[in-house]
């Protein structure tokens, strides 16, 4: 979480920079600030709230100066507030710092400044980067030398970029946390991610961990140490043209990232279908060898890892297990190199996530990364890398990113399954066929209706058998997030263990099923609605008890990929009705790069 960007050249640095942190607001929204150096100075505005009014803000200053650092800050330690946000500067305030990760050790070294006379501004774990800068000056080191020791004082992750009034440079440093820097002409743009830039320059260099590096209008070089003297090196970390457009991470004519990243879902699924089975074909002979298969995930991706589970169990006859990412460090002891971790992230830049693949090849099981982030530190770090063909997702709340990974997941099943290409490529194209109606202005207008019922209502509860009780995991998720609603899936068979007692005049209860599972659905349905539920139903056709439908028709293997369809629309419109902004939802970013 948080974005950091920055900017070295000829240009002005700071409305460039406010341009590339608005890009990386999935990242974090709630406070942000820049720091511009020039040759008379060190230029520092921060705001609470939104980077357009920032923007109006840095516009009336006008600050001169071609290099700088921004970030945009999702609270970790200190609340948000103007002290907390970034750029934190030294005591002298010639050094400013803007930082991404959490540095585990910032207490002891809080403590450790204070007694050499420091002077702390804010609550942030970020704010000791800028003091031990400052003392490593102090005590007779360069900027550049100061830079290089932070490995050795700091405990935990960080992206890093850091300036000083006496140099027009910026230096970059990661671990754990992601930067890289979009190469121009005679530009660097060190930044988070690569929409960042992505409008000036789609070369990019991803650096590698605890490696210093340098940025000037004289070019991007290694930092390195021969003795106790700063070299530098030309020796770069190989630059790669990223295949994005600039119009794939604009609104592109939508209201919000959201709703386009929704109706994007069919032709996403189209290049899926089309570009996915060659390289899946590589992959299945690792999973078919496999003793035992472990999908890992966090959020709306663990989801999609459940739906593996039943997926695998009722196509490919396999047990596989589930596992949250963040709970991962309990089931390692039992991985060896017969085990293979199936990790699935949109970013691929989740810790919790990416520590999982880590531990799994320190036990020596097989990785493979199912990711959106092609270029990600897990696609780099796994030994396999299937994409999602899905684009950039850059609304907070993952849509097409997780119909991309049951889509992938159902090409896995029905390669170890040995069915016929045509078993999977069917389903698929049915559901490819479907997302058309399901997101139409009729489906939509229909939906929005429904959201209409839905306001006012203190609660909902989602409830699915099997593969359908996956769909009302992330169906609630969604409500959560995106509209504020407290959305409480459940288990269809688990109803009479508890639900029942909470169920009042009106509480809205929304079903899921499939041609299948619509006999049980009618008797858990009707159980409810004796008890004054209001009955939505997601299926193929309504249930005697529904007050409102939603027709999913069944897409045999897909059906959940399609279920999901009106369940984002629901949450986009029901935000909207609430005036809320569906892109930005309220104490999320979309990147859980910190624990
Ligand atoms: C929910 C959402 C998050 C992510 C989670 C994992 O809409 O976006 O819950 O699913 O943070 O992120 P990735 O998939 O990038 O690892």
């Amino acid at each position: 979480m948080c974005g950091i960007a920055g900017y070295v050249g000829s240009r002005d640095a700071a409305p460039l920079i406010v341009d590339c942190l608005k890009r990386l607001e999935y990242r974090g929204y709630d406070s942000c600030g820049i720091a511009v150096v020039d040759s008379h100075g060190m230029f520092v505005r921060k705001s609470v709230g939104s980077l357009d009014a920032f923007r109006e803000a840095i516009e009336a200053a006008s600050p001169a100066g071609s290099v700088g650092i921004g970030h945009t800050r999702w609270a970790t330690h200190g609340k948000v507030d103007q002290r907390n946000a970034h750029p934190h500067l030294s005591c002298d305030g010639s050094i400013a710092i803007v930082h991404n990760g959490v540095i585990n050790n910032a207490d002891r070294l809080r403590v450790q400044l204070t007694r050499e006379g420091h002077t702390f501004a804010s609550d942030t774990d970020s704010e000791v980067i800028a003091h031990l800068l400052e003392q490593g000056v102090k005590d007779g080191a360069s900027f550049e030398r100061a830079f290089l020791a932070l490995p050795e004082q700091l405990l935990g992750t960080y992206a890093v970029l850091a300036m000083s009034r006496d140099s027009e440079v910026v230096l970059a440093m990661r671990k754990g946390s992601p930067l890289v820097v979009g190469i121009g002409d005679g530009e660097y743009f060190p930044a988070s991610d690569i929409p960042s830039f992505l409008p000036n320059t789609s070369r990019v260099v991803y650096l590698g961990e605890n490696e210093g590096f340098v940025l000037s209008r004289n070019g991007m070089e290694r930092l390195d140490l021969e003795g106790d003297r700063v070299v530098h090196r030309a020796d770069l970390p190989a630059s790669q043209f990223v295949n994005l457009s600039p119009e794939s991470i604009s609104k592109g004519g939508f209201e919000h990232f959201m709703i386009k990243e929704i109706l994007d879902q069919a032709s996403g699924l189209e290049r899926l279908i089309q570009g996915a089975p060659d390289l899946i074909g590589d992959v299945v002979p690792v999973l078919r060898d496999a003793r035992d298969i472990i999908f890992v995930g966090a959020g709306t991706s663990y989801h999609a890892c459940l739906f593996g589970e039943y997926l695998f169990a009722s196509v490919v006859r396999r047990h596989v297990d589930a596992i949250v990412s963040s709970d991962f460090e309990h089931h390692a002891e039992l991985l060896d190199s017969h085990s293979v971790v199936v990790a699935l992230s949109q970013s691929g830049e989740t810790l919790d996530t990416l520590e999982a693949v880590r531990m799994a090849q320190d036990r020596g099981a097989r990785t493979i990364a199912v990711t959106n982030g092609e270029l990600s530190s897990m696609a780099r770090l796994a030994q396999h890398v299937i994409p999602l063909f899905a684009g950039p997702e850059l609304a907070v709340a993952a849509t097409k990113s997780y119909t991309a990974q049951l889509a992938i997941l159902a090409l896995f099943g029905e390669g170890l399954a040995n069915q016929r290409p045509s078993a999977v490529g069917r389903p698929l194209w049915q559901a490819h066929d479907a997302l058309f109606n399901l997101t139409s202005e009729a489906a939509r207008h229909h939906t929005r209706e429904v959201a209409r019922e839905l306001l006012g209502a203190p609660a909902v509860f989602l409830t699915g058998r099997g593969r359908h009780y996956v769909t009302a995991l992330e169906a609630a998720l969604k409500l959560k997030e995106v509209a504020g609603l407290r959305a409480e899936a459940l288990h269809g068979g688990e109803m009479k263990h508890g639900t029942l007692a909470l169920i009042e005049d009106g509480t809205p209860a929304i079903h899921f099923f499939d041609e299948q599972e619509s006999p049980r659905t009618e008797v858990a349905a009707s159980e409810l609605k004796s008890r004054g539920a209001r009955i939505i139903s997601v299926g193929p056709r309504p249930l005697a008890s529904s007050d409102q439908h939603i027709r999913v028709d069944d897409a045999g293997i897909a059906t959940p990929i399609v279920q999901v369809i009106p369940m984002q629309i629901l949450a986009y419109e029901l935000a909207k009705l609430k005036s809320m902004d569906p892109d930005r939802p309220r104490n999320l970013a979309k990147s859980v790069t910190v624990p």
